[in-house]
């Protein structure tokens, strides 16, 4: 309150040392990390404060952010989804229709890499751009209209304090880099790490997970089955970095999802990391995804191609749909690109409802709980 009342005073007058005192002290924010969870790395252009979080998090919810005013990040990436829109392909402003499904944000902060395909986008900063400024379908219709979003966050007394708090060393802050910085620092929040899985395997309580859940880790974890070769370590997912970790490879696999013409092509234009390198071996490669909070993000695969749980097991299941649709059955072998760690395997009625229960365990309760909250308290603010 101190902050806001000698914010008001300045507008237009000359109060400026007091509020540059204050602005030079932004707010330490505090991480609540899970047992065994390393610290986020963060960038250090954009040290995260308490005061970036919040505009971002208002940032994140406002369609104001959008060019024709309709559409926010939370559009499509809705909190009590973890952060997906229950849609097997993304929709923009005007209808627009993404080639791909959007990507759930648990625990986004330590990806090696972001978006399905992309070897080169790592950070948050960069990332936030995309839906801004993309054209090819536009998601949020921003470019072009970059001054005119700008005026109408300028607009709100609240968001010219936010800002001002938030970037203490800018004359005028409210510029579209900063937008991308508060959200990058709103993103790095997004952290889940208390689930039944979690507090069975880390918190030391053997009834956290029940007999057919624990029956499903097992086969998870079993060199049969092999999940975990992909959907590895604390976060279930491909590489991670963190705080003081080394820089990481990333990994990219084709999981047999298509096969066009017998040669493994994946229809366009989704053809995995193929489509920035224009390598016929990056041919249907795409990122391993965490699989935290995966029973709350269907429809499944970088197109939404797979609608339950269940049926990604069958696809698994069959070492890759691509085998089983391809009608030459004798050349499977020869003609696939899929990754060689999906073999496939036989999986018993009841294994399969173990695997599901495990999977459904891995999901955060109150990752979501504090995220609503959170977001119905910033429209009660408003
Ligand atoms: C039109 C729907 C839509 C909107 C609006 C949208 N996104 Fe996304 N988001 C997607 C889709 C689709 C992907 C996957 C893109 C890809 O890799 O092909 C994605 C991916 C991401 C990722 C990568 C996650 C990961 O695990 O790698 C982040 C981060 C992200 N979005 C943040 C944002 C932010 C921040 C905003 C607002 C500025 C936003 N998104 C707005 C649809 C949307
Ligand atoms: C060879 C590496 C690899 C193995 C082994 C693997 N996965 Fe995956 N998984 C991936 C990749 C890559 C994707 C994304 C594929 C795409 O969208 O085209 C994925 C996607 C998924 C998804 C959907 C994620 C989402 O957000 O839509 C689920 C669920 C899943 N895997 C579960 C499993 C289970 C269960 C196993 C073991 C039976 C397994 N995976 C084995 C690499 C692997």
């Amino acid at each position: 309150m101190v902050a806001l009342a000698l914010f008001s005073v300045s507008c237009g007058h000359d109060m400026r040392e007091p509020i540059r005192a204050d602005r030079k002290n932004p707010t330490k924010y505090v991480w609540q990390l899970p047992e065994g969870f390393p610290l986020p790395r963060v960038p250090a252009d954009n040290p995260i404060t308490a005061e970036k979080v919040e505009l971002g998090r208002l940032l994140f919810h406002d369609t104001r952010l959008s060019g024709d005013g309709t559409v926010s990040c939370a559009s499509c990436h809705q909190p009590e989804r973890a952060y997906t829109d229950g849609r097997s392909r993304a929709v923009g402003i005007r209808g627009n229709v993404h080639p791909r499904s959007a990507m759930s944000l648990t625990n986004v902060a330590y990806n090696a890499t972001l978006g399905w395909d992309d070897p080169a986008l790592k950070l948050l900063e960069d990332q936030a751009l995309v839906p801004l400024l993309n054209r090819h379908p536009p998601e949020m219709g921003v470019a072009g209209r970059e001054q005119e979003v700008l005026a109408r966050l300028k607009k709100s007394r609240r968001y010219r304090r936010l800002f001002f708090k938030s970037f203490p060393e800018d004359s005028s802050p409210v510029t579209l880099r900063n937008v991308t910085y508060a959200l990058a620092s709103f993103e790095r929040t997004l952290i889940a790490g208390n689930s039944p899985y979690d507090r069975w395997a880390y918190g030391g309580q053997i009834d956290a997970l029940n007999k057919n859940q624990r029956a499903g880790a097992r086969l998870f974890f079993s060199q049969r089955l092999g999940c975990f070769r992909c959907h590895a370590g604390f976060n279930l997912s491909g590489p991670v970095v963190y705080e003081g970790s080394d820089e990481m490879q990333a990994r990219f696999h084709n999981t047999g999802l298509y096969n066009e013409d017998g040669s493994g092509a994946y229809p366009a234009p989704n053809t995995g990391v193929h489509r920035h390198t224009g390598r016929s071996a990056d041919m249907g490669k795409f990122r391993a995804p965490t699989l935290r909070n995966i029973a709350l993000t269907a429809p499944y695969m970088h197109d939404g191609s797979i609608p339950t749980l269940e049926a990604v097991l069958d696809h698994y299941a069959a070492g890759g749909r691509a085998r089983y649709l391809h009608s030459d059955i004798s050349n499977l072998e020869a003609d696939s690109m899929t990754d060689p760690l999906l073999r496939g395997f036989e999986l018993a009625p009841e294994e399969r409802s173990q695997l599901v229960a495990f999977l459904q365990a891995l999901t955060d309760e109150s990752f979501v709980r504090n995220a609503l909250e959170q977001s119905s308290e910033q429209g009660r603010n408003r």
